[in-house]
């Protein structure tokens, strides 16, 4: 499985200057690839167009050779820094997973979710508490890539093994490609294969 991205140049509307530049990437399920940068050069704006949440951009994004549906379920799924900002506030947790698809109960469990916490609105639950909704949320059966972004920078160390090491098991059950942006180099050194950094595959200043 191949996801790449090809040419691709972005420059949010209200900004004068483009963030990204002629950018080529290639990732695919064979190994874990991490991807680092500063804060601020583009990090998150690039996952966002792999993953199609950006549908406006220069470029071109293929899975397996074909572009990213832009209505149906995206089979790139992003995994956000807040979870929080991205669950409707309104909608209690049983119907913010129910969205994505019917979660078996040996899921909840391997994420650690008690079967309470799903009828609870998203802000009644701890940062812990909702990454592991937005983990499993993502890794709907139709999601063949995963790229999560700073995932587990907001959590406490044990925390942040537990997401890690039980989101690491079901890509390799499912054979899912994986990306992981850190700016924690001990953890993209552990789990990672290969590392790319933003600044040389931007050609923003060249
Ligand atoms: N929705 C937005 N509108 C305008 N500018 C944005 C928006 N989101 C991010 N930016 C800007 O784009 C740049 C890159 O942001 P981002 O992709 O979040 O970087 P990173 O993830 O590497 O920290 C930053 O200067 C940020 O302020
Ligand atoms: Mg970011």
């Amino acid at each position: 499985m191949e996801l790449i991205g090809s040419n691709i140049s972005f420059k949010y509307p209200s900004a004068k200057k483009y963030i990204l530049k002629d950018i080529d990437i290639y990732l695919d399920n064979k190994k874990i690839t991490g991807f680092v940068g500063d804060s601020g050069s583009g990090k998150s704006t690039l996952c966002k167009i792999l993953s199609g949440y950006i549908q406006r951009y220069d470029g071109r994004v293929t899975l397996n050779g074909e572009e990213l549906p832009k209505k149906e379920f995206c089979p790139v799924q992003l995994i956000y820094q807040h979870p929080e900002k991205v669950m409707n506030p309104k909608w209690k947790m049983n119907d913010v997973l129910g969205e994505s698809w019917e979660v078996p109960d040996e899921l909840l469990e391997e994420f650690g979710i008690q079967k309470s916490w799903l009828t609870r609105f998203p802000q009644e639950l701890s940062g812990g508490e909702l990454q592991r909704f937005s983990v499993l949320r993502a890794i709907n059966p139709k999601t063949k890539f995963l790229i999560a972004d700073e995932m587990t920078t907001m959590l406490d160390a044990i925390t942040q093994v537990q997401i890690i090491d039980s989101v690491l098991k079901i890509v390799k059950e499912r054979n899912m490609g994986f990306l992981l942006v850190s700016h924690d180099m001990d953890l993209v050194n552990t789990i990672c294969d290969d590392v790319i950094y933003l600044k040389d595959i931007n050609n923003i200043d060249k």
